[in-house]
């Protein structure tokens, strides 16, 4: 086996995705052991920097989910320790943990993504659902798992979707793209088998997420051969425009005239043994331990 030196794994840290970075933190450090790596795992706390120089490292693998671990800040930090780590750089992580410039990046290349708004007051939503129509999607700009997002189906409840997203800093309205949800994650160079989502929920919130039981994952998605390819083409796509590395999961939907669009790249995607990039890799016949061991190998790609 190839010799990885000491292996930190970053994990928990404040953001309020902690729990489940810590499932997905604890995965990756059993699925590293069993394949008899030298892997320390670490609670990021504000002691991190301490622990890091002395820890002696040769990498660092990022399972860190939201602020500060997903959008470039420890990153960052990483760069000036000089140590190699797992995932997109800096650029690429804030622009990913930010859907208004991600969009913005991904309209100037050419991948198809829902047209949309960035709202700055209550009184930019009428406007915005003027010309995006109804329903009407409103979601924060810097969030994830679904949290903050209203589908808005009348006037009446704009002001309050607004409210809500709003809590979370900046504001983003766009089109409701009305068909199936799939999701292709990308190792190394490539495009995993493609997943599709079903939820009976009105869209895939955070419940549909994380509490329910109900929602359904198709690997394969059971889309034909060239759009599989398509979806996975404008998945890597998606991916480079924003210069990602490593591994991520991009988000899409199928518009009911059979278009897809990307919704958002996740740089640094859950890793738990039921996360959809585990199960993808599955589907690639990658195990759990293989994936883990990709990711890591591909650590400090330029
Ligand atoms: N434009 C849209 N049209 C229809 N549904 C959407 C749209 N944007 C988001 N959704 C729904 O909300 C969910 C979460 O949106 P997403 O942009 O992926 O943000 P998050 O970072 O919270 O996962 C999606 O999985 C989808 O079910
Ligand atoms: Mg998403």
């Amino acid at each position: 086996m190839k010799d990885y030196g000491r292996v930190a794994v970053l994990y928990g840290g404040p953001s309020s995705e902690r729990e489940i970075s810590l499932k997905s933190g604890a995965a990756v450090v059993q699925a590293l052991k069993s394949r008899g790596v030298d892997v320390h795992a670490i609670d990021v706390q504000p002691d991190i920097a301490t622990r890091l120089v002395a820890g002696n490292f040769k990498t660092v693998f990022l399972m860190l989910h939201g602020r500060l671990g997903e959008d470039g800040a420890i990153q960052g930090f990483l760069e000036v320790l000089g140590l190699p780590y797992t995932g997109s750089g800096i650029t690429a992580s804030a622009i990913a943990m930010d859907k208004a410039l991600s969009k913005a990046v991904w309209v100037a290349s050419g991948v198809p993504t829902p047209e949309y708004a960035l709202i700055d007051s209550p009184d930019g939503m009428a406007t915005a659902a003027g010309r995006l129509g109804y329903p009407l999607i409103v979601k924060p700009v810097a969030e994830g798992s679904s949290i903050g997002i209203t589908k808005v189906r009348d006037a009446r409840d704009l002001a309050r979707a607004y409210q809500l997203a709003a809590d979370y800093g900046r504001v983003l309205a766009e089109r409701c793209v009305t068909g199936a949800e799939y999701t292709c994650a990308i190792l190394g160079g490539r495009a995993l088998p493609v997943i599709r989502l079903e939820t009976p929920q009105d869209f895939y919130d955070y419940e549909a997420k994380y509490v329910l039981n109900t929602t359904r994952y198709h690997c394969p998605a059971g889309l034909a051969p060239d759009e599989e390819r398509e979806v996975q083409t404008l998945a890597l796509r998606a991916f480079q425009a924003l210069g990602a590395r490593g591994w991520g999961r991009v988000d899409l939907m199928r518009d009911a005239d059979g278009r897809f669009y990307v919704l958002e790249l996740n740089t640094a995607p859950g890793m738990t043994d039921h996360s959809l990039v585990p199960m993808a890799a599955r589907a690639a016949g990658l195990s759990f331990e293989d994936l883990v061991l990709a990711i890591l190998d591909h650590a400090g790609d330029a």
